[in-house]
């Protein structure tokens, strides 16, 4: 039997199940390959002893239906900056790639598929230069990995966020209040973007463009007159002040690279009131919500598209590649070339513009 390794890496996202079952079904009629998973990205198979799931029909029927991930993940270090603690209690990393390959090949493991987002696709790159047999599929709610129209889990996010809208609507609206909806998307706004497109929002902030106060009060002076009218504003996480910074902690954790971002719409709700605003203002943070619960079907479809595509690389021997939506088509782009830009927002991005067509305030 020929043996493939999945593991999933980063923040958990919906349709990481998806995608594994779409790999094991592909992989189901080419009868030679056994499909294994490493539990939490590749500490599974880092760990003493190993953690290594065998993944077949029966284990992932019905998966694709489910949030989260059946074989776990992490995004705190990895084979490349594996966290150690010192004889002083302080923490380090090491690097175990090398030890990682030699792992796989005594384990018979001719390809690995690395389910993550720009981080582990990072790994993915630095371990296929080392030699390994591997092949990238693009995951995060954020949509800012580039090489791919979108990756999966975005649609969900952005109907969470969307449906998180409407339903601030109302009550802002009955009780003439300002609503400031703090979304996910770490460095790129897409989600705020979308959501606010789709929910109907009057502003949106987005860390692709820096906000003054002030063009928000002049849109909240338009919308709420004589102390009748509602407003609602959706934030995105990384979202900052024109020559400010986005507001985030250090968790100080080793091995976690990421800023824990988040409070940019507290923040924004203290610029409002001292620059004057007398409407009572709400501030809702919809947090790891985004990222939990039942796939949309859109990412259940794009998902199974790309573990199809993924297993149908190894057979293709396409290494160092990973699977991509570029419409109408799942293609394979080189790896290299989707972690060499981050995929912010564009100034003369087509949803932006549409955005600014229907008179939604983008902060500048
Ligand atoms: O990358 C996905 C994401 O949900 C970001 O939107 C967010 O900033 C981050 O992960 C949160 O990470 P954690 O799960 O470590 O809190």
């Amino acid at each position: 039997m020929k043996r493939v390794l999945v593991a999933t890496g980063g923040g958990d996202c919906p349709g990481l199940n998806a995608v594994i079952r779409g790999v094991v079904k592909r992989a189901a009629q080419e009868r030679e390959w056994e499909v294994l998973g490493s539990y939490q990205a590749f500490n599974g198979v880092l760990r003493e002893p190993m953690e290594l799931i065998t993944l077949d029909e029966k284990k992932v029927s019905g998966i694709h239906v489910k949030g989260g991930t059946i074989i776990g993940t992490t995004n705190k270090g990895g084979p490349f900056s594996w966290p150690i603690k010192e004889k002083d209690g302080t923490w380090t990393t090491v690097d175990r790639s090398d030890e990682l390959i030699r792992r796989l090949q005594y384990q018979n493991i001719e390809a690995v598929i690395n389910i993550g987002g720009d981080g582990s696709q990072r790994i993915s790159q630095g371990l296929y230069e080392k030699g390994l047999n591997i092949i990238g599929v693009p995951k995060t709610i954020d949509n800012d990995l580039a090489g791919t129209d979108f990756t999966f889990g975005f649609q969900t996010a952005v109907e969470i966020a969307t449906d998180a809208v409407d339903k601030l609507v109302t009550t802002a609206e009955s009780h003439n209040r300002i609503f400031i909806l703090e979304v996910m998307g770490r460095d790129a706004g897409w989600i705020a973007l979308h959501s606010s497109v789709a929910g109907g929002a009057e502003i949106c902030l987005i860390p692709e463009i820096p906000y003054t106060v002030d063009s928000i009060m002049e849109r909240i002076h338009e919308r709420i007159v004589h102390d009748r009218g509602f407003l609602i504003i959706v934030i995105a996480e990384g979202a900052k002040p024109v020559g400010g910074d986005v507001v985030a902690e250090d968790l100080g954790q080793a091995g976690y690279e990421h800023k824990h971002l988040g409070g940019a719409a507290s923040r924004l709700k203290k610029q409002l009131e001292d620059a004057g605003c007398q409407t009572d203002i709400r501030v809702t943070i919809l947090g790891h919500l985004q990222r939990g619960g039942i796939p949309a079907a859109y990412d259940r479809i794009l998902a199974t598209q790309f573990g199809v595509k993924a297993f149908e690389l190894i057979l293709e021997e396409q290494f160092g590649q990973m699977v991509s939506y570029k419409h109408p088509n799942i293609i394979g782009v080189p790896i290299a070339e989707a972690i060499s830009v981050y995929n912010r927002i564009r100034p003369d991005d087509q949803l932006l513009r549409t955005a600014r067509g229907i008179g939604i305030c983008m902060g500048d």
